[in-house]
């Protein structure tokens, strides 16, 4: 008896002054309790894949199951449900997956007010908080990417290409290597040189924040998620990404205000710099020019620009460590062709290595798209507020209906079509099957009017690294490894830590 009082008295002090891990175990709890009473309304009438008939906290276990192997319950979806949709559960959402094209481009040409690719943006990183309300909502830095960086390729290929060298020279050590790790820091150097100019992007501080901000927008995202909006801005401060910030601020903002002050007095005559920063303050509307907004949308183009590059790099270089010497020895043959006598690389070059654009066209990091918004397709299926619609890229990478043998991999399927479109003079078919140009059976880049604006850019820097790498180092993979598929939610990411051999060349 007495040992019964006992034990409720300190049930009861617990509930007085509960120990952290009371708290979280409340918290967790209440999500669950939460998470099963909205699953009624969260569910599109679609057949599901992944669940199985027990009714309690079914959801919990499609999730797992999902978490398991996403790869596998995707692909069984998509052969079983092909002519229409499926859905399947995420920790996060209800995803419905759109696997038929007619539909698919039914999302592509929803206007924004209907299935609004922004409200889905700001959902699932949480921008408004984690990134800030100018990135959320001021979208004016995508017609500069799209625009200005893009045009600027021609004159910055020669100037980025030595700092590509220099990054690798210096860090390639003792074989086998940690590739990611070095891939990320040269792509982040080449896009500061190009995003903030050359001070920064030698800044070793400046860049590991900047690389590390796009994973703290991930982890303070999932930090804040289940609270009210009210109180997302006081949760910031505790989040990892708030420290990020300040150390951003301590670089950016004495450079702002140097861009500032040339505006003013003398100094007006002094050339502006030609860099994303100088276009981003040139056009920002008034409520944007400010060190904090320009500073936070320096870092988003960072979060969309840094580890996207990295991981589609990283995976080309594994495929290419894996494959045949076949495919290294034909791309060293043609990175040769296009190399002037000093070993330096142009953008008129760097757009005639076909095969190399093929290569990595060929297997690119998987994507889905994500929306956010209840819809009503033309077919009358509604999709709840709430659910994910998601387009299944990876399958759709490999349609036997639009490619030969598409599940084996083929290097070079992509520049044979152009090599006799050059001989035909066929301009069209030349720019089709470039890794740059975005259809509905090819859509690392996304497609239709939110397309990724940054790609020519990305694809340029990722070419820089393989004619860098290619003529200069032997690449892989050692014996007994091979890259683990990992994955980040719905999206496919490269094996970070897997160590390679990589040996310099005589
Ligand atoms: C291999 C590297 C990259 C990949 C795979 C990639 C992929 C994507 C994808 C899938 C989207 C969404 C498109 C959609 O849903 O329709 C996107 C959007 C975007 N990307 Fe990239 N990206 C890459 C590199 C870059 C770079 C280097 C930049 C900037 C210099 C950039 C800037 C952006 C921006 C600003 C958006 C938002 C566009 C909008 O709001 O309409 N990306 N990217």
């Amino acid at each position: 008896m007495n040992k019964t009082r006992a034990a409720i008295r300190t049930v009861c002090l617990q509930l007085e002054n509960p120990p952290a891990s009371t708290l979280y175990a409340l918290i967790f709890v209440g999500i669950c309790a939460l998470k099963w009473i909205s699953d009624y309304r969260k569910q599109a009438k679609v057949p599901g894949v992944g669940y199985d008939s027990f009714p309690l906290l079914r959801q919990w276990r499609a999730a797992f199951r999902f978490m398991m192997n996403p790869r596998k319950l995707i692909v069984e979806g998509y052969d079983k449900y092909k002519d229409g949709y499926f859905r399947f559960s995420t920790p996060q959402y209800e995803y419905v997956v759109v696997s038929e094209i007619s539909r698919i481009n039914e999302i592509l040409a929803a206007p924004e007010s209907s299935l609004s690719f922004i409200d889905s943006s700001n959902e699932a990183f949480q921008i408004p908080w984690t990134m800030g309300m100018g990135v959320a909502y001021n979208h004016y830095h995508t017609p500069i990417v799209r625009t200005k960086l893009t045009q600027k390729i021609q004159n910055l290929v020669p100037i980025l290409f030595p700092e590509v060298s220099a990054t690798f020279d210096r860090l390639v050590g003792a074989s086998p290597v940690c590739l990611y790790d070095i891939n990320v820091q040269a792509i982040a150097r080449v896009s500061s040189k190009a995003f903030v100019g050359d001070l920064l992007c030698h800044n070793e501080e400046y860049l590991n924040n900047a690389i590390g901000y796009a994973e703290s927008v991930l982890v303070s995202a999932e930090m804040i998620r289940i609270f009210p909006d009210w109180m997302k801005p006081a949760l910031m401060t505790l989040t990892p990404i708030a420290r990020q910030k300040k150390i951003a601020a301590k670089f950016l903002y004495p450079l702002i205000k140097e861009r500032f002050a040339l505006e003013e007095g003398d100094s007006k005559k002094a050339a502006k710099p030609d860099d994303m920063l100088q276009w981003l303050i040139d056009a920002a509307p008034p409520s944007e020019r400010t060190l904090e907004r320009l500073s936070e949308i320096v870092m988003a183009l960072n979060v969309a620009s840094l580890h996207t590059t990295t991981m589609t790099v990283t995976n080309i270089l594994y495929r290419l460590a894996s494959e045949p010497p076949y495919y290294t020895e034909e791309l060293r043959k043609e990175i040769a062709e296009n190399l002037t006598a000093d070993g330096s690389l142009d953008k008129t070059k760097i757009g005639k290595l076909k095969k190399m654009d093929s290569f990595m066209r060929e297997r690119v990091v998987e994507l889905l798209i994500l929306v956010w918004k209840d819809y009503r397709f033309k077919d009358g299926t509604v999709i709840p507020r709430g659910t994910v619609l998601a387009v299944p890229s990876y399958c759709l990478h490999r349609d036997p209906a639009v490619y030969t043998k598409p599940r084996d991999f083929d290097g070079f399927r992509f520049s044979r079509p152009r090599e006799v479109a050059a001989d035909g003079g066929k301009t069209n078919e030349n720019i089709k099957h470039q890794m740059v140009s975005t259809d509905i059976n090819y859509l690392a880049f996304g497609h239709g009017k939110h397309a990724c604006p940054g790609r020519f850019f990305a694809v340029n820097e990722m070419k820089m690294i393989l004619a860098h790498i290619l003529p200069n180092y032997d690449l892989r993979l050692a014996f007994g490894t091979a890259p683990k598929e990992t994955f980040l939610g719905t999206l496919g990411v490269p094996d970070s830590k897997l160590k390679v051999l990589m040996r310099a060349r005589q």
